[in-house]
């Protein structure tokens, strides 16, 4: 066994404020999030769990000048897809096809930048399914073993794992599914469960033997231990959680499975019927993120483009999941990478916790809660995205409501960001023609909102780096207060009737002011900062344009502004 190394991956760099200084740095930052299964487009808990977070995270990164590669696609293969598809007598290819499309829709509305959203469906995806085998394989990792499985008699086939339900053999949870119980989080093999019983019929499941490829975890035991031991400023729910699972012992798993919609085996690895089996579909799941970092790479001209992210050992790499996705991101997808050690592991798993709506989880599959894109009939997505960063569950699960994002947004966005941008583009207009007025000289109260501005820049990038979105955002909105302090006790609507230098002096400084906000805010609310950025004069995107305040030229015309946000207000139904 090859010894764990900890200069194989980078650990977190996280806490080294960002040089402010404009252009690109080499930094390598792969911003690796879940991928939704093809049954359904997203709910709210989903966008919360993990959707938002990666894409500020990401943004934050363009902006600062990184190299971000952000993937994910619907994982294709589940048995939430070929639940549907048998449901309405299609196949899951079809299903596959139908809600990708829809995803994109959903991802471009809400604002969600992917550098590649695509799916496990792909030839590249099973190419690169079979390398992770082979690498294992060559490393001794990977053995076929004859196993009980479970067959439905009634049925007469083998039962996938989320086809078997039962009660949890570790914490007695009375439904827990094949694969996973949702009360403990561990992972199951569904032969352990008890009184199982067939989704499919109902009928008792009998365990029958057949062969099957597995993966030998107890090998990997200390190399997993000790690459999480390596870990820095982890979660503590999601460090816990993963050292406390792999404490406990990892046992060899069964990477294949008696079923026909699934990646095909690798035909090097003689199996017993293997055309009658597929790859497992957490597995192969996982391994989307380096299939799809490959796809990027051919698709953008550079084909060896995506080793920059996963082979050198400075690159990092975040993987944005919900919290009962753990085991398999903190400690399955490591062990798996452990036969091709030239492949970066992750430096941080920033899984998020559930929100709930009156205490239900959000989930595609327990039907509670709305589809996302429902919601951006009601709100504008920066408006529908501030409401949710403000309620992330980065440490508890967060009990949500509808008026708690609408409260969000009337009394926190639209009254103390977009009034200010308003209210400060307004006056300049008025008084100034719209053009940016030649400051005077500026004054303590000046330079010290400008000096809080850059500080709270700072703080909010240290923040970012630890995935702290919350409180990061709280960063940028604090200084949006501090502006607004320092208008209300400059008056410039009052100083504009009699001291036309210092009107201009307070209106220059409180538009740079706006301009650092305007970046402090960019990755929570992309669309509104792109216009303000060219509302301001500001040149191109604002990827690469710096972590840091930009400067707003005096002499600049100002854009024609109209309202950024607008207040939300709820529909007038019974469940709004
Ligand atoms: N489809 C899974 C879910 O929704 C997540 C898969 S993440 C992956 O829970 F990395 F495994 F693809
Ligand atoms: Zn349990």
């Amino acid at each position: 066994m090859e010894p764990f190394s900890a200069t194989r991956s980078s650990t977190v760099t996280a806490g080294s404020p960002r040089p402010g200084a404009p252009g690109t740095s080499d930094r390598h930052v792969l911003v690796a999030v879940a991928w939704p299964y093809a049954n359904g487009l997203s709910h709210l808990g989903h966008i919360a769990g993990c959707y938002l977070p990666s894409d500020i995270f990401a943004r934050y990164h363009r902006i600062a000048g990184d190299r971000v590669l952000m993937v994910s696609g619907t994982d294709a293969h589940g048995t939430p897809i070929t639940v549907l598809a048998e449901q309405e007598g299609v196949t899951p290819a079809e299903i596959v096809e139908r809600f990708n499309p829809r995803f994109h829709e959903q991802w471009e509305r809400l604002g969600v930048a992917f550098d590649l959203f695509t799916t496990t469906m792909t030839d590249n995806h099973r190419e690169v399914t079979h390398e992770i085998f082979r690498g294992l394989k060559d490393h001794g990792y990977i053995e076929a073993r004859t196993t009980d499985q479970f067959y439905d008699p009634a049925a007469e086939r083998f039962l996938p794992d989320r086809y078997v339900e039962g009660t949890c053999p570790h914490c007695g949870a009375g439904d827990a599914r094949g694969d996973q119980c949702d009360t403990c989080g561990k992972t199951l093999d569904p032969i352990d469960l008890i009184d199982p019983r067939s989704k499919l019929t109902g009928a008792t499941p009998e365990p029958r033997p057949t062969e099957h490829l597995f993966i030998l975890l107890s090998k990997l035991q200390e190399e997993v231990a000790a690459y999480l031991a390596s870990r820095e400023g982890w979660r503590n729910h999601v460090i816990n959680w993963a050292q406390g699972f792999v404490r406990e012992g990892l046992h060899d798993r069964a990477v294949t499975r008696d079923i026909s919609w699934g990646v095909p085996l690798p035909d090097d690895l003689e199996l017993e019927g293997a055309e009658r089996k597929r790859v497992y579909v957490w597995f192969e799941a996982v391994i989307g993120y380096l299939s799809a970092a490959r796809e990027w790479a051919q698709r953008s001209g550079d084909p060896e483009a995506w080793r920059e992210w996963w082979e050198d050992p400075d690159a990092e790499s975040y993987y944005f999941i919900g919290k009962d996705n753990i085991p398999f991101h903190a400690v399955y997808w490591p062990a798996q990478l452990m036969g091709n050690p030239s492949l970066n592991l992750p430096t941080n798993v920033p899984a998020n916790q559930y929100v709930t709506f009156k205490g239900a989880k959000a989930s595609k599959s327990l039907g509670v809660g709305r589809a996302v894109l429902d919601y951006l009939e009601v709100f504008g997505a920066d408006e529908l995205r501030y409401g949710l960063t403000t309620n992330l569950p980065e440490y508890n699960d967060v009990d949500l409501t509808d008026e708690e994002l609408v409260r969000r947004v009337n009394d926190e966005l639209v009254a103390t960001w977009g009034n200010l941008v308003n209210r400060v583009l307004a006056m300049t207009r008025k008084n100034f023609d719209g053009t940016v007025p030649e400051p005077g000289e500026l004054d303590e109260e000046d330079l010290g909102l400008l000096e809080t501005v850059d500080a709270r820049l700072r703080s909010e990038a240290d923040l970012l780096e630890q995935v702290e979105l919350r409180r990061a955002l709280k960063e940028a909105m604090a200084g949006a207060q501090a502006a607004n302090i320092y208008l209300n006790a400059r008056e410039p609507w009052k100083t504009a009737k009699t001291d036309r230098q210092r009107t201009a002096t307070t209106l220059w400084t409180a538009l740079q002011a706006i301009a650092g906000l305007n970046v402090a805010l960019a990755p929570f609310l992309p669309f509104s900062a792109a216009k303000l950025h060219g509302w301001l004069g500001l040149d191109g995107t604002m990827h690469g344009a710096g972590w840091q305040r930009p400067e707003v030229v005096a002499g600049t015309v100002l854009g024609a502004p109209s309202p950024l946000f607008a207040k939300v207000e709820l529909p007038d139904t019974e469940d709004a």
